[in-house]
């Protein structure tokens, strides 16, 4: 089935709002297919890592995209969803500050957002589908029926992702963390290739005073109007 005939919920917004939480519990809720787009991106940046590739090489950035061994162990009852590169395991490495600075980095490349496009649109399936990214309701599904753009101030995206490393147990620093944030959203919003933006037809949430409940509410209302 194609995404015309699958419902598609497009979650997009800057580093640190909540997309990730937010679409998880709204896959688990609805029942449906859960598009982590991210992920790709950070799979694929590991991946021309390990492999030592320039990203100036283009013609080789794009073949890697299109043989990427990966693999998402959806366990929606899980906090992460585990993905195997290459059949190993990359979860944890995936989400680290690291990865996610690289994958920001190699994701302003015009081939490698090109190549990466029809594996993000497979994941549209019966009976729907919930995709978390930048660029989700205005490139990749630009005719999903239900859009939503998450915002928060830079303060309190930097407080949150200071809270998450705290409660794994490792430190941070908040001008560190805020820097770091600052930096992701401009490279994020100002390259040239799918940059963040919302779509013209996205319900904007402001989720700085809100909590996830809220934010989940207000996304469930917009699918069952
Ligand atoms: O959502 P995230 O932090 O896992 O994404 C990591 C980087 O990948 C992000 O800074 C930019 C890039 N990305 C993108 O360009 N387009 C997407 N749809 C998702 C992520």
């Amino acid at each position: 089935m194609s995404q015309n005939t699958t419902p598609v919920l497009t979650i997009d917004g800057p580093s640190g709002v909540g997309k990730g939480t937010v679409a998880r519990i709204v896959a688990q809720k609805q029942n449906w297919h859960l598009l982590d787009s991210g992920a790709i991106y950070r799979a694929f940046a590991l991946a021309v890592d390990a492999k030592g590739i320039d990203i100036a090489n283009e013609e080789a950035l794009g073949k890697i995209a299109q043989t990427l061994g990966l693999e998402f162990k959806t366990e929606l009852s899980n906090e992460l969803v585990s993905v195997y590169l290459d059949g190993k395991d990359v979860s944890k490495i995936l989400r680290t500050e690291k990865t996610g600075e690289m994958a920001s980095k190699i994701a302003s490349i015009g081939v490698v957002r090109d190549a990466l496009l029809k594996r993000q649109k497979d994941f549209a399936k019966p009976p729907g589908l919930v995709a978390d990214g930048r660029d989700m309701g205005t490139i990749v599904f630009p005719d999903a029926p239900f859009k939503v753009y998450l915002v928060a101030s830079v303060e309190v995206r930097a407080n949150r992702r200071l809270k998450q490393l705290q409660a794994q147990g490792s430190k941070g620093i908040i001008s560190q963390i805020l820097a770091k944030v600052k930096a992701r959203d401009k490279c994020d919003s100002l390259r040239k290739h799918s940059p963040l933006k919302p779509a013209k037809d996205a319900l904007i949430i402001d989720t700085t005073g809100l909590s996830i409940d809220e934010v989940i509410t207000q996304v469930v209302a917009l699918i069952e109007a």
